[in-house]
C-alpha cells in the first residue's frame, strides 16, 4: 500500500531548540524510506519567503502581521504541503498556525477570533471534506520558559523583530501555546525542552513512534 502523507509541525519560543531536532527527525524518515519535505512558516515557497522578509523585518501593526502570516501559509499550503502530501511524503514544518495564536493572538494581544476566522479561510481546501480544514497531524511543542529561552539567546545571531521582543511577550507566547496545547491534546505533543538535548530527541522520537509513523 501506498504510504499516506504526513503532516507534522514544530513549535515552540524562540531558543526553544526545535531546529536540530527537525533536521534529526527528517533523517529518521528517510532511513525509512520515505520522502521528506523540510519547510517552515513564514516562508516555504518564492512568494511566502518575502512576505517572511518582510514580516521579520519590518515594523507594523498586529493586524498586518496577521493577514500577512496567514497569506503567505495559504500559498504555502497551495504550492507546497498540499502537494506533498498528496504524493504521500512527510512533510515537516518548522511553525504553523499554532505560531500565530501564539504570536499575534497572545503576545501581540491580537483578537484570536479574528485569527480563527482567517484559518478557516486559508486552511480550507478543495479536496479536504466540508467543515474540514488542513491542520497538522501532529505538533510537537517544545516547552520552555521564557527565561531559560532568552539565556539561550544571549550572543546568538542578531536577533529579529520577534527574537527582540521583550520576556514578557515570550511569557505571553508561552501562555499561548499552552492554552493551544489545551484546547487540542490529540494533535498536541508537550517536550520537556529545558530537559537535556537527547532526553528532548528521545521524546520526539516517542512521540512519532507512538503514532506508528516510524519504527
Ligand atoms: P523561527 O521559526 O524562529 O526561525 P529562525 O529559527 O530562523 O529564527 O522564526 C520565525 C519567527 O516568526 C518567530 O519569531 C515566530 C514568528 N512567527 C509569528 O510571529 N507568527 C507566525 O504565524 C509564524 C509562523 C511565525
Amino acid at each position: 500500500m501506498a504510504n499516506s502523507g504526513v503532516f507534522i509541525s514544530f513549535e515552540g519560543i524562540d531558543g526553544a531548540g526545535k531546529s536540530t531536532h527537525i533536521e534529526g527527525l527528517a533523517e529518521a524518515f528517510r532511513a525509512q524510506g520515505r520522502v521528506v519535505t523540510l519547510t517552515r512558516e513564514p516562508g516555504g515557497t518564492p512568494l511566502a519567503e518575502k512576505l517572511r522578509a518582510i514580516v521579520l523585518n519590518d515594523t507594523m501593526d498586529a493586524m498586518t502581521e496577521a493577514l500577512l502570516v496567514f497569506a503567505a501559509r495559504r500559498d504555502h499550503l497551495q504550492q507546497c504541503i498540499e502537494p506533498a502530501l498528496a504524493r504521500g511524503e512527510v512533510v515537516l514544518c518548522d511553525r504553523f498556525t499554532d505560531a500565530t495564536f501564539a504570536y499575534q493572538g497572545y503576545g501581540r494581544g491580537f483578537d484570536r477570533q479574528v485569527l480563527s476566522v482567517l484559518e478557516r479561510w486559508v486552511q480550507a481546501l478543495p479536496g479536504l471534506p466540508e467543515q474540514a480544514l488542513r491542520q497538522p497531524d501532529l505538533t510537537i511543542w517544545f516547552d520552555l520558559n521564557a527565561e531559560l529561552a532568552a539565556r539561550r539567546l544571549v550572543g546568538a545571531r542578531h536577533p529579529d523583530k520577534f527574537e527582540a521582543q521583550p520576556l514578557e511577550f515570550f511569557r505571553r507566547v508561552v501562555a499561548g501555546y499552552a492554552a493551544r496545547a489545551a484546547e487540542f491534546p490529540k494533535r498536541f505533543a508537550r517536550i520537556d525542552a529545558a530537559a537535556s538535548r537527547e532526553a528532548v530527541w528521545q521524546d520526539v522520537l516517542d512521540a512519532v513512534k507512538s503514532r506508528g509513523w516510524l519504527a
